[in-house]
Order: structure tokens, then C-alpha cells, then sequence
């Protein structure tokens, strides 16, 4: 059954609190990185205790603060009964490549799901207290900011941000050449390493865009952030133009002025 909005803003504010509860344990393993033991997953993808007590911190307190709502981590943890109800799914650490290596740009991302839409979502940076968030139909935000993504009018002016398909995660011929082809269109590509908060970034105007389609991303990964630059104006489609993005295909973010000239740019890639 869709949440109410009353019912929304209070998935919404336990969803925030679950991502700062989540951040503080991060930043407290952060500190002291040489203790932590990691795992390799499969190739680039590792686990650490830091991902897995943040996912499990998460999971407990939304269990208790919005007991029905069924939860789905990327590290495993999951609701036997999610059904068709609401559910939160949880990046616990996005970013985690820079994580262990020391490097200061990772989050917390949460995105609420009722059946296939995402109607709420939180990116959160425990380094910088930075707070993304959205609900469906009541804007975007950092912290109390509202956010309506970049007015830059010039694509030749564009920041745009992305993540590649490294070792074998990916298309990496195809990455290759949407870089060729965008490269020469504007003013500088950037790839932090948190697709999750680079994603919130076109909401607040840091980046004029954003685009993974050579290297595949989770729902974990965009959900939130696709509600996030919504909610904020801009718009967020599979790298055709049209398709939806929470099909995990590939993804373009951008403000309306520029979403159409990014496709452009890729389908000639
Ligand atoms: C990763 C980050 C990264 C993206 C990778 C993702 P993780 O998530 O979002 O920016 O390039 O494809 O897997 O593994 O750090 O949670
Ligand atoms: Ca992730």
C-alpha cells in the first residue's frame, strides 16, 4: 500500500537518522583503518566490518522505529517477507573502494521503494555531515536547503560526473567511448567514487550530470539519488533517453537543459 505523506515524512526522518547512525559508525572505522579486516567479494568488490556493522546498525534501528517496513542491505541484510509493501533499501558504505584505501568520499544511501517507484531517498556523507535527501512531491534538499540542480546555460561550462567499469565489472570499450565522445563537449569529468552522493551532486548543481552506463550500477547505488535529482528538477533516465534507470541498466542525470544534449553525445558514442 503507498505511504501517506504524513506516513512518508516519518519514514523519511527515521531513514535519516538510520543513514547518520550508519555514517558515525563509518567514520569511527575510518579513523582507524590499518584494524580492519576485508573481504573480497569478487573482483573490485570488497566487504569490510565497517560495511557490514553499518548495514547491521541500519537494520536494527529501522526494524524498530518503522516496524512492517521490510529492508533490503547490500551486504545480505533482508526482510524474509518483503512482498509488494514498502520496502528501504540500504547502501550501507558506497564507495568503498576509497574507503579502504583512505581516501575521504564515501556515504550512506537509503531509498524508499513502494512497488516499483522510489518515493524517498537519503544520501548522507558522515565526513562532511552533508545530508541529501527527497520524498516524492516535496523537493529535494540538502540539510534544510532546498535544491534545484545547476542554471549553468553553457554545456561547454558542464562539470559532469561518472563512474567506469574497472577490472572487468563492466563494458569497458563502451566506457571508453562515451569518455571520447563527451570528453571534448565540456569543462571537466570528474569520478569521486561515491556514485551515490556524486548522483546527489547534480541535484545540488556541483555536477551538471552524471552518467554510468559502460560500469553498472545497484539500486542501492541510485535509488536515492534518482529520487533525489528528481525531486530537485532535474531529470533521471537510462542512457536512451527514456528507460527507467531503477531497471539498473545505465543511467543519465542531468537539469532539463542538458539531459537531452547528454544523450545526444552517448547514443553517437
Ligand atoms: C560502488 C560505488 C562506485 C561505483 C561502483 C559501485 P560500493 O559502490 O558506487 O562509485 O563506481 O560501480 O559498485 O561497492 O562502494 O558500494
Ligand atoms: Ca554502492
Amino acid at each position: 500500500m503507498p505511504s501517506t505523506p504524513r506516513t512518508r515524512r516519518a519514514i523519511v526522518d527515521a531513514m535519516k537518522e538510520a543513514a547518520r547512525i550508519g555514517g558515525a559508525s563509518l567514520a569511527g572505522h575510518f579513523a582507524q583503518l590499518s584494524a580492519l579486516s576485508i573481504l573480497e567479494k569478487g573482483p573490485s568488490d570488497f566487504v569490510s566490518a565497517a560495511d557490514i556493522e553499518s548495514e547491521r546498525l541500519i537494520v536494527a534501528f529501522l526494524n524498530e522505529a518503522l516496524p512492517g517496513i521490510a529492508v533490503l542491505g547490500e551486504e545480505g541484510g533482508a526482510s524474509p517477507d518483503a512482498g509488494d509493501g514498502p520496502r528501504i533499501v540500504i547502501d550501507p558504505l558506497d564507495g568503498t573502494n576509497n574507503f579502504l584505501h583512505g581516501i575521504p568520499q564515501f556515504s550512506v544511501s537509503l531509498a524508499l521503494m513502494e512497488g516499483e517507484e522510489v518515493t524517498a531517498g537519503v544520501t548522507y556523507n558522515p565526513l562532511s555531515g552533508e545530508l541529501f535527501w527527497a520524498a516524492a512531491g516535496e523537493g529535494a534538499y540538502l540539510g534544510d536547503r532546498r535544491l534545484s540542480g545547476s542554471s549553468r546555460a553553457s554545456l561547454a561550462h558542464a562539470v559532469v560526473g561518472t563512474c567506469f567499469p574497472y577490472n572487468g565489472k563492466g563494458d569497458t570499450e563502451k566506457a571508453a567511448r562515451e569518455m571520447a565522445a563527451i570528453m571534448p563537449r565540456v569543462s571537466g569529468i570528474r569520478s569521486p567514487g561515491s556514485a551515490a552522493l556524486e548522483i546527489a551532486y547534480v541535484a545540488e548543481g556541483r555536477f551538471d550530470g552524471f552518467w554510468a552506463s559502460g560500469a553498472k550500477l545497484d539500486l542501492w547505488d541510485l535509488a536515492a539519488g534518482v529520487i533525489i535529482a528528481r525531486e530537485a528538477g532535474c531529470l533521471a533516465t537510462e542512457i536512451d533517453g527514456a528507460g527507467d534507470p531503477l531497471d539498473c541498466r545505465s543511467l543519465v542525470v542531468a537539469p532539463r537543459q542538458f539531459h537531452g544534449l547528454f544523450v545526444d553525445i552517448f547514443r553517437s558514442a
